[in-house]
């Protein structure tokens, strides 16, 4: 089988192809014959050693999966060979054939395309959770989605429209008509002064703030905020470059988040809320997954892909995600 490994710190240049031995699943693991595994953000991190607790290198990278169980080790129940499932590893889904926890597989509907199903994985859970059991958005409410068109930004855009809010994003201008398409008032991040335009678009503030920018970007999330509020830092986008320890860019997150919540229990904060969000596996990320695959197999919800390529394009498939040419999510299909 082949698996995609990561040698080291730098370019797309440090992933090699290599031919291994297929692994045999041990007590409550199943193995995946892999259709399709996803592109993110996360590794061009891991790329620059800026992920938070990525391994040592060499690693195989891949976040999530979706393939047909082959092989199923001792002490395994409720999942069979034959079974369609997706799961999210964290590392280790560039291969074609991968071991998973049998308990952390969600089956996948037979009429989804792995491309379509794998691309709503981590970014679907992480979209649905942050909107229905964070925010907890209600009809009538309006939000702010930084990236509306991205992967988790779409899913955002689409899922908050479904839930009757009103939705202003934020996108380079080449993908307002993505953002339109959605239900979303587009906002150019690029050119505008994005506080300013949020502002003239939603004079009281809004209700929730989805932010994957972080640094500066934080602050001005949380003064869009209505009374009573929440934004959510769900990345860090806008560190990626920066020099220093990894976690710098996080404690000082952190940082800001504990004052508004030391304002907000001082009864200073105009009852506004700051969280972060972190995508777990567990019995709450399969039924916030199985609920996306309900709404995508009705029609109501697809998640829109910008390229697939062959597993062993991986490194191509970085470059694209690294130059911010893609609009979706970049697929490897095995
Ligand atoms: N916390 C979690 O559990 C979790 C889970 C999944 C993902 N994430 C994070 O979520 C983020 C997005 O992931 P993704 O897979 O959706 O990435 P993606 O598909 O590459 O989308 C990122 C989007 O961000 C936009 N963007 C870049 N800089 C921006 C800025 N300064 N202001 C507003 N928008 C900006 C880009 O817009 P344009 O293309 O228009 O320039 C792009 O559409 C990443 O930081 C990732 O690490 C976190």
């Amino acid at each position: 089988m082949k698996e995609i490994v990561l040698t080291g710190a730098g370019g797309p240049e440090m992933l090699l192809v290599a031919e291994v031995e297929a692994p045999e699943p041990g007590r409550g693991e199943v193995r995946v014959r892999v259709e399709a595994s996803g592109v993110s953000f996360a590794e061009v991190q891991m790329l620059r050693r800026r992920y938070p607790m990525q391994p040592r290198f060499p690693f195989v990278p891949g976040y999530d999966l979706v393939g047909t169980v082959d092989a199923v080790g001792p002490g395994v129940t409720g999942v069979a060979v034959g079974d369609r499932v997706a799961a999210m590893p964290r590392t280790g889904a560039w291969r074609s054939r991968a071991v998973v926890r049998a308990s952390s597989v969600v089956p996948v509907p037979a009429e989804l395309d792995a491309g379509v199903a794998v691309a709503a994985v981590t970014n679907g859970v992480t979209a649905w959770q942050m909107l229905h059991q964070v925010a907890r958005v209600r009809p009538g409410q309006t939000v702010l989605v930084h990236g509306a068109s991205g992967g988790v930004g779409s899913l955002l855009t689409r899922l908050a429209v479904l839930a009757g809010a009103r939705v202003i994003g934020t996108a380079s201008s080449a993908k307002h008509d993505l953002v339109r398409e959605l239900g979303g008032e587009p906002v150019d991040y690029r050119a505008a002064d994005v506080p300013a335009a949020v502002r003239a678009l939603a004079p009281a503030g809004v209700d929730a703030v989805f932010d994957h920018v972080g640094g500066p970007s934080l602050v001005e999330s949380y003064s869009l905020l209505a009374d009573g509020g929440i934004v959510i830092s769900y990345g860090s986008a806008s560190t990626l470059r920066d020099e220093g320890h990894w976690l710098t860019p996080y404690l000082g997150a952190a940082r800001r988040v504990a004052g508004w919540q030391l304002a907000r229990l001082l009864g200073r904060g105009r009852r506004r809320r700051a969280t972060f969000y972190y995508v777990k596996p567990g019995p709450r990320f399969t039924q916030a997954l199985t609920e996306v695959y309900r709404l995508m197999s009705a029609g109501d919800l697809t998640a829109s892909i910008a390229t697939r390529l062959p597993l062993e394009k991986a490194d191509e498939a970085l470059r694209q995600l690294v130059d911010g040419r893609a609009s979706g999510k970049i697929v490897l299909e095995v």
